[in-house]
């Protein structure tokens, strides 16, 4: 299939990867009805059709916490992505640089902040996971400080991790698998060769990047898995941002904030910024899609903070909505995960450009010119 939209890379990504790390990749908690509705709540926003307004010139270009970027979009961290293609997170980043647009590394990466910053030339952002081993992050901080990473995204919405019943179905999170299940992998492996060939046995080493030297015990995912669930820090409150920005003087994101309150509060405890989000419906399913969250979060906080947003984002015109409501710009997860899938640096390049484009045609047919002029008047009320 010679892929079109960024849809068409879920089933390319569907028949190139195992269904253990596919299912990974494209599924949600409990009965996946948020990560549904993340899709259908940017579908159901109808776009203002305005004609006759010169629309010869359109700048897609933009600015965050100080760096300018060539279009509201960016890659949002995603753990493991060095399981999709051959050192993922490397070939991300370099599409991700190419297109003019950040990118941001998860804590949970195969490749480590150092990898990702030589190999693709520029820092990433770095997205924050509090585990509890404070001396343990305060080293990577100082990590990621030394590095040069622009941002800190601080990732406030998994306590507790959602139930995944796709992941528990493939035995991902179930610890080192049975004889029946181990076979069941195996197979799962041989039966897809490309990525056998491309990141099983070639794509080593498969260590946990950012967190390899505090699980040294832990030799697969079926380790890392139930020590992440026992490590992350469940006692988090406001207070430790506090922590936190005494570990780092630049920007501070916080990623997962769904209710004007925590905007607000957001606000009180000296952010820069917050995504809009429910972890792309992997969280707590039932609340809220990303985009019907966003706009009472604009009215609350727009004027303090630079609020970005993610889940569902499929398409340049939903990066067009979600700026009319009030975003700066939007993050995409599986979008890249899937295109990185199935064709690596290339597929992301292409996602990315396929959003430019429909953006570009977008905001020309609702008679805009400048993203950073975007406003609900690009929608039907
Ligand atoms: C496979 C996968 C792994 C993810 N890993 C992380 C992570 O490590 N840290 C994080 O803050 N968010 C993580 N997320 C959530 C994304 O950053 C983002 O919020 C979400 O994917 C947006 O929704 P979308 O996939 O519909 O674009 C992950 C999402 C996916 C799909």
């Amino acid at each position: 299939m010679i892929a079109a939209s960024v849809t068409d890379y879920r089933e390319l990504a569907r028949k190139r990867l195992p269904r253990l790390l596919f299912d990974y990749i494209d599924g949600g908690s409990y009965a996946e009805a948020t990560l549904r509705r993340n899709v259908e709540d940017f579908e159901d926003l109808a776009l203002r059709q305005r004609v006759l307004r010169d629309v010869s010139k359109i700048s897609l270009e933009t600015e965050l916490f100080g760096q300018a970027f060539s279009m509201p979009v960016m890659l949002a961290p995603v753990g493991m992505a060095g399981m999709y293609a051959r050192r993922g997170e490397v070939q991300a980043a370099r599409a991700a640089k190419a297109a003019g647009v950040p990118m941001c590394l998860s804590t949970v990466s195969v490749c480590d902040l150092d990898e990702v910053a030589s190999g693709c030339g520029i820092p990433p952002w770095f997205q924050l996971y509090m585990i509890r081993d404070r001396g343990y992050m305060a080293e990577l901080l100082a990590r990621a400080k030394a590095l040069g990473c622009p941002v800190l995204v601080f990732t406030v919405d998994l306590p507790v991790p959602g139930a995944r019943y796709r992941d528990m179905r493939t035995g991902l999170f179930g610890g080192a698998p049975s004889l029946t299940g181990g076979l069941k992998r195996a197979i799962d492996g041989v039966t897809h060769p490309g990525w056998l060939l491309d990141v099983q046995l070639g794509g080593k080493p498969h260590t946990f990047g950012n967190l390899a030297a505090a699980i040294p015990e832990a030799r697969g995912m079926a380790e890392f898995w139930p020590w992440v669930t026992r490590n992350f820090d469940p006692t988090l409150t406001w207070a430790d941002l506090d922590w936190i920005r005494s570990h780092w003087d630049g920007p501070i994101v916080i990623k997962g904030v769904l209710d004007p309150d925590d905007a607000r509060q957001a606000v009180k405890a000296g952010a820069d910024g917050i995504v809009v989000s429910n972890h792309g419906g992997r969280q707590l399913d039932g609340v809220l899609s990303g985009v019907r969250a966003l706009p009472p979060i604009a009215d609350a906080v727009g004027d303090d903070l630079a609020i970005l947003m993610d889940g569902g984002v499929r398409s340049g015109l939903d990066v067009v909505k979600a700026l009319a409501l009030g975003a700066r710009a939007c993050l995409i997860g599986r979008p890249w995960a899937w295109a990185l899938g199935a064709r690596g640096e290339a597929g992301v390049a292409h996602v990315l450009q396929i959003l430019r484009q429909e953006m570009m045609m977008a905001m020309a047919l609702t008679g805009c010119t400048d993203v950073r002029q975007a406003g609900r008047e690009l929608l039907v009320r």
